[in-house]
C-alpha cells in the first residue's frame, strides 16, 4: 500500500541512499508524534534501498527491552551473521564477538563498540547497508553507544542509518548519544485534509462525501494511526460516511485513544481483557501457550480469543503474537494500576522461571516486578548484570543491581552488591553515580583488604569527577590499615595516591620520599612494582632532584619486558615521559609503539588516541617530524571524533608538529579551528601543553610579545606543580628568545642562566645542550663562540638529534660572522643535512642561507617524489610497501578503510607508479 504524502521525504531518504552509494553515509532521524507514520516510512525507505541493490539490516527498539544488553544491536546484526562469510567477523570485528555470544568473562566497553564498527564496515562490503532502527527511543543505552560511535564515523562508509524515534527531549538518551552528529532530520507532518480525504475514501467508502471527510481530518488532526482507528470504529458501528453523520467521527486524540482501544476490548469481555494485559505483559509471543498460562486460560479458549482479538484490530491477526500498533500495546499496558502491573511481571518471572526460559528472558520482569525481598530474584539479577558484563554492556549490568539493591538483599550481600554496581557505573563511564555506590560499598565493608580493593575503585572515579583530594584522602585511609606485606595493594594504593596528587598539582615532593622508600624493595616483576618505579622517575625527572641517569634507569626497569595488562598506559605515559626528560628518546619511542599496540590490538580508543598523542610529542623531540605530524594528526581526528576533553592536548601536540616543519599557517588553522586562540587560560595540566606550543608558534610568527606571555603561563603552571625540570618543556629557553626579540636581554640571559643550571644539574644533553645555545644566542663576541661550541658538543651525545642540528647551524652563523668561514663552512653543512633529511625545512633553509652568505654553494637538495607525499600518506604508504593490506593498514591506524584507499591513491599519483608491488621501489629510491 502507497503512503500519502510522504513523497518528499523518500526523496531526501533516496538521495541518501544514493550518497551512501557512493560511499559517502551518513545518519538521518525520522521524527514524529506516536501514530504519525515513522514505521510505515521506515519500511517504505526498506523497500527502497532493496530495490537499489542495498542490503536492509533493521532492529526495533522494545519498551521491555530498555536493559537488555545490546538488544537492538543483536537484532540488528543477528540475521545477517547467521548467513555471513567467517571474514566479515575476523580482525578488529572479531572484537565485538562477545555482543552476540558471551563466553563467561568481562568484555572491555570500547573495544566491542570499536569490533562493531569494523562488523559494519565488512558487512557494507559486498553491497551498501541501510540500517533500520524503528522505536529507537527505546534503544538500550549499550546500542545507543554503538550508534553514537558510528555515527560519528559514516562520512566514509558506504552505510545509511535510519532511524525513527518520537519527539525527543533534550535529555533523552538519543539525543545525548547524537549530539554533535548533526543527523539529517526529517520530521513528520500530519496528512493534509486532502490526503485524510482520500484515506477514507480508500478504506472506508468510496463514496465518504467532502463534509465527513473534513469531519475525521478534524477529529484525528491528520494522524494516520488515529485515522485508521476512527475507521475502525465507524465500520464497527456502521456509520454510513455522508454529511449528516459527520458529527459521529469519534473526536479521537492520542489521550482518549486509549479509551477507545479499551472500550472495543471491554465488549470482548473479561477474559479477552486478561489474554490482552498478558500479552501486554509478556511483549510479542511466538505462541499463546505463554500468554494463556498468565492470563489463566486454557489454551483452547485463549486461541479463540487472541482471534476475536485480531477480528477487532487490537491484534495483528499472524505470528508473533502482538498488538496491531504499539499505541494499542500502550493503552492495554497502562490501564490497572502499577501494583496490578508489578505482580503480573512477578508472576511472569515464575512461569518463566518454571519453563527454564534463557535467564536473560527474566530480565524486563526481574525489573518491573515487585520488590519482596527474595533471594532467588536477587540472584538471576546478579547473574543477568553478569551476563551484560560479558556483553559489554556496564550499563544494562547496573540496571540489574540497582533493581537486585532495591529487592532487596539480604545484609550481609549488600557491600557486594553495592560494590558491583559502582564497578559497572565506572565501567559505562557515569563517574558521578558510581562514586556513591563505591562509597556506600567502601564504607559497609570491614575487612582491610576489601576495603583497600574498593579505594582503588572509589579513589579512580573521584579523580574522574575533578575531586582528587577526596581521592588522596582515600588512599590514604584504605593504606593506613593495611600491613605493608599485604601483596601489591599497599603500593597500588601508594602510586595511585601519587598519581591523584599529580593530578591535583601538588608538587611531586609530596610523594616522592614515599616512593623512594619503597623502590629499593619492589620487584620490577609485579605490576605494582613497575608502576612505583614508573611514577618515581617520572616524579624525580619533573623535580629534576636526581641524575639523569638515575631516573633514566628506574624507568627503563619499569618498562622491561612486556607491559603490564592492568594501566598499562599510565606505566607507558610515565615511564615514557621520564625517559624523554633522561634523554633516552629511542628507548621512550619504544614503550609508546608497545603501548599504541597494546592499546590497538584490544580496540581500546581512549588509549590509542592518548597515547598516539605522546607518541607524536615524543617523536617531535626525537626529531621524528613526519611521524609526529602524522600521529598528531591521527590522534587529534579521533579526539575531534568523540569530543574528548583531552583534544586541547591532542592540537598542541599537532601545532608543535607542524611548526617545527615550518608549516606556520596550518598551525594556526589548527589553534583556530579548535578555539585555542584566545587569550583566555587553558585548564591546567593540560593548558601548559597549549600555552607553550602556541608560544613557540606565536615566536615563530615573529609575536614575541604574544609568545612570551604564552610561555611565561606555561612556566607558572609547571613551577606552580613541582615541575621544574628543562627537559620536560624547555619554556625558559623559549621565552629568553622571546625576550632577546623584545630588547630585554637582561631577563632573557637570566632566565637562560637559571635554565642552565637546572639542565646541568640533571645532566641530561638535550635539555643542557638546549639551555647552552639559548644562552649562546644571547651573549655576544667570544663567550658566543664558547657557548655555542658547548652546545655542539654536548649535543653530539642527544638522542634528539635535531636540536643537534640547530646548535651546528647557529654556531655555524656565529663563526661566519666572526670571519671564520672554512670552520663555519664545516658546521653549516653539517647541520644542514642533518636539517634536511628530517625535514626541518626552516631549519635547513635558513643553513642554506648562511651558506651562501659565507660563499659556499650549497648543493640543491632534490625534491624526490616521496618528499612530496604527506605525512599520513607515507605513514600509509609504508605500511602498504609492508605488504599490509588496507582493511589491516585500515585497523591499524583506527580510520576507515576508504581513507586509507585515499591516501594510497594519492601516494601514487606523487610517485608516478599504479600499482602496489612498485611500492617499495618508490619509496626506497
Ligand atoms: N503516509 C501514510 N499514508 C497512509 N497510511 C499511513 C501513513 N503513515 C502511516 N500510515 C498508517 O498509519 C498507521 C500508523 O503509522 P505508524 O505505525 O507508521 O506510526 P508510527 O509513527 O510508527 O507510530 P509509533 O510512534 O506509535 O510507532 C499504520 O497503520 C500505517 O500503515
Ligand atoms: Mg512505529
Amino acid at each position: 500500500m502507497g503512503l500519502f504524502e510522504r513523497d518528499a521525504e523518500l526523496g531526501r531518504i533516496g538521495a541518501l541512499l544514493q550518497a551512501a552509494a557512493a560511499g559517502r553515509g551518513t545518519s538521518a532521524l525520522v521524527e514524529g508524534v506516536p501514530g504519525i507514520g515513522k514505521t510505515a516510512l521506515l519500511a517504505a525507505a526498506g523497500d527502497l534501498a532493496g530495490g537499489r541493490g542495498f542490503r536492509v539490516l533493521t532492529a526495533t527498539g522494545g519498551e521491555l527491552e530498555q536493559d537488555l544488553p545490546f538488544a537492538l544491536i543483536r537484532q540488528l546484526f543477528e540475521p545477517a551473521l547467521r548467513t555471513a562469510e567467517p571474514e566479515v567477523q575476523s580482525g578488529a570485528a572479531a572484537l565485538a564477538a562477545p555482543v552476540f555470544a558471551a563466553d563467561g568473562r568481562e568484555a572491555a566497553v570500547g573495544s566491542v563498540v570499536h569490533g562493531l564498527y569494523w562488523l559494519c564496515s565488512n558487512l557494507a562490503e559486498p553491497a551498501p547497508l541501510l540500517l533500520a532502527v524503528d522505536d529507537a527511543h527505546w534503544a538500550d543505552e549499550a546500542s545507543l553507544r554503538f550508534v553514537s560511535h558510528l555515527a560519528r564515523r559514516m562520512a566514509d562508509l558506504p552505510v545509511l542509518l535510519l532511524l525513527g524515534s518520537r519527539p525527543l527531549a533534550p535529555d533523552a538518551a538519543l539525543t545525548l548519544a547524537l549530539g554533535g552528529v548533526d543527523p539529517v532530520r526529517l520530521n513528520l507532518a500530519p496528512l493534509s485534509e486532502h490526503a485524510v480525504g482520500r484515506f477514507v475514501r480508500d478504506r472506508l467508502s468510496p463514496a465518504a462525501d467532502a463534509e465527513f471527510c473534513r469531519a475525521c481530518a478534524q477529529a484525528t488532526g491528520g494522524n494516520p494511526f488515529l485515522l485508521t482507528e476512527a475507521i475502525t470504529a465507524l465500520r464497527a458501528d456502521r456509520v454510513p460516511p455522508v454529511a449528516a453523520q459527520a458529527g459521529r467521527v469519534p473526536g479521537l486524540q492520542a489521550a482518549p485513544i486509549a479509551r477507545t482501544v479499551l472500550t472495543r476490548l471491554t465488549r470482548l469481555g473479561p477474559e479477552a481483557v486478561r489474554l490482552a494485559r498478558a500479552l501486554a505483559v509478556l511483549g510479542p509471543a511466538a505462541d499463546l501457550r505463554r500468554p494463556a498460562r498468565l492470563a489463566d486460560l486454557p489454551l483452547d479458549t485463549a486461541t479463540d480469543l487472541a482471534d476475536l482479538l485480531a477480528r477487532e484490530s487490537i491484534l495483528t491477526g499472524g505470528y508473533p503474537l502482538d498488538f496491531a500498533h504499539p499505541l494499542v500495546r500502550t493503552a492495554v499496558y497502562a490501564d490497572g494500576t502499577e501494583i496490578r502491573r508489578a505482580a503480573d511481571h512477578r508472576r511472569a518471572v515464575e512461569i518463566l522461571t518454571a519453563e527454564g526460559a534463557p535467564a536473560e528472558q527474566l530480565v524486563p520482569h526481574l525489573l518491573a516486578a515487585a520488590p519482596s525481598a527474595d533471594p532467588t530474584v536477587v540472584t538471576a539479577l546478579v547473574a543477568a548484570a553478569a551476563n551484560a558484563l560479558g556483553r559489554g554492556a556496564p550499563e544494562a549490568a547496573a540496571s540489574c543491581l540497582r533493581r537486585a539493591l532495591a529487592e532487596p538483599p539480604a545484609a550481609e550481600d549488600l557491600p557486594r552488591l553495592h560494590a558491583e554496581l559502582g564497578r559497572a557505573l565506572g565501567m559505562a563511564n557515569r563517574p558521578a553515580e558510581a562514586a556513591p555506590a563505591l562509597r556506600a560499598a567502601f564504607e559497609l565493608s570491614t575487612d582491610p583488604v576489601t576495603r583497600g580493593e574498593l579505594a582503588l575503585d572509589l579513589g579512580a572515579v573521584m579523580v574522574q569527577t575533578g575531586r582528587p583530594d577526596a581521592a588522596m584522602e582515600t588512599f590514604e585511609l584504605a593504606r593506613a590499615a593495611l600491613a605493608l606485606d599485604e601483596g601489591e595493594l599497599p603500593l597500588q594504593l601508594t602510586v595511585a595516591f601519587s598519581m591523584a596528587s599529580f593530578v591535583s598539582m601538588h608538587p611531586p615532593t609530596s610523594w616522592i620520599a614515599r616512593l623512594d622508600q619503597l623502590a629499593d624493595t619492589v620487584s620490577a616483576e609485579t605490576e605494582a612494582g613497575r608502576m612505583v618505579l614508573a611514577c618515581l622517575a617520572f616524579g624525580a625527572c619533573a623535580t629534576a632532584d636526581r641524575p639523569a641517569q638515575v631516573v633514566g634507569e628506574l624507568a627503563a626497569r619499569a618498562v622491561a619486558g612486556s607491559l603490564p595488562t592492568r594501566d598499562h598506559w599510565i606505566l607507558a605515559n610515565f615511564a615514557s615521559t621520564a625517559l624523554v626528560m633522561a634523554d633516552r628518546l629511542p628507548e621512550a619511542l619504544d614503550v609508546l609503539d608497545r603501548g599504541v599496540e597494546h592499546a590497538r590490538t584490544r580496540g581500546n580508543l581512549a588509549e590509542f588516541r592518548y597515547l598516539a598523542v605522546l607518541r607524536s610529542r615524543t617523536a617531535l623531540t626525537a626529531g621524528h617530524l613526519q611521524e609526529a605530524e602524522a600521529d598528531g594528526r591521527a590522534a587529534l581526528a579521533l579526539h575531534e571524533v568523540d569530543g574528548d576533553r583531552e583534544l586541547p592536548l591532542a592540537a598542541a601536540v599537532l601545532v608543535d608538529a607542524l611548526a617545527e616543519q615550518g608549516h606556520l599557517d596550518e598551525a594556526q588553522a589548527v589553534l583556530t579551528e579548535h578555539e585555542l586562540d584566545s587569550e583566555e587560560e587553558v585548564r591546567m595540566l593540560i593548558g601548559h601543553f597549549v600555552h607553550l606550543a602556541r608560544g613557540r608558534l606565536r615566536l615563530r610568527q615573529q609575536r614575541p610579545r604574544a609568545a612570551l606571555a604564552d610561555l611565561l603561563a606555561c612556566g607558572a603552571g609547571l613551577t606552580g606543580a613541582g615541575v621544574v625540570n628543562p627537559g620536560f618543556a624547555h619554556w625558559r629557553a623559549d621565552a629568553a628568545l622571546a625576550q632577546l626579540a623584545l630588547g630585554e636581554p637582561t631577563s632573557a640571559r637570566d632566565l637562560a642562566e637559571e635554565e642552565l643550571v637546572l639542565a646541568q644539574g640533571f645532566g641530561a644533553p638535550r635539555a643542557h645542550g638546549i639551555a647552552l645555545r639559548t644562552l649562546g644566542l644571547i651573549e655576544g663576541g667570544g663567550t658566543r663562540l664558547d657557548r655555542l661550541a658547548e652546545s655542539v658538543d654536548v649535543l653530539r651525545r642527544s638522542t634528539g638529534v635535531l636540536e643537534l642540528a640547530h646548535s651546528l647551524i647557529s654556531y655555524g652563523s656565529a663563526l661566519r660572522r666572526a670571519g671564520h668561514r672554512t670552520d663555519a663552512q664545516r658546521h653549516l653543512r653539517e647541520g644542514l643535512d642533518l636539517a634536511s633529511r628530517r625535514h626541518a625545512h626552516p631549519l635547513a633553509a635558513q643553513a642554506k642561507q648562511e651558506l651562501v652568505a659565507s660563499g659556499a654553494r650549497p648543493r640543491r637538495t632534490l625534491l624526490t617524489g616521496v618528499d612530496a607525499l604527506t605525512a599520513s600518506e607515507l605513514r600509509v604508504a609504508r605500511l602498504a610497501a609492508d605488504g599490509e593490506t588496507n582493511r589491516a593498514i585500515a585497523q591499524t591506524l583506527f580510520v576507515s578503510r576508504r581513507t586509507i584507499e585515499v591516501h594510497l591513491t594519492s601516494a601514487y599519483r606523487k610517485l608516478g607508479i599504479q600499482s602496489r608491488d612498485q611500492l617499495p621501489t618508490a619509496l626506497g629510491a
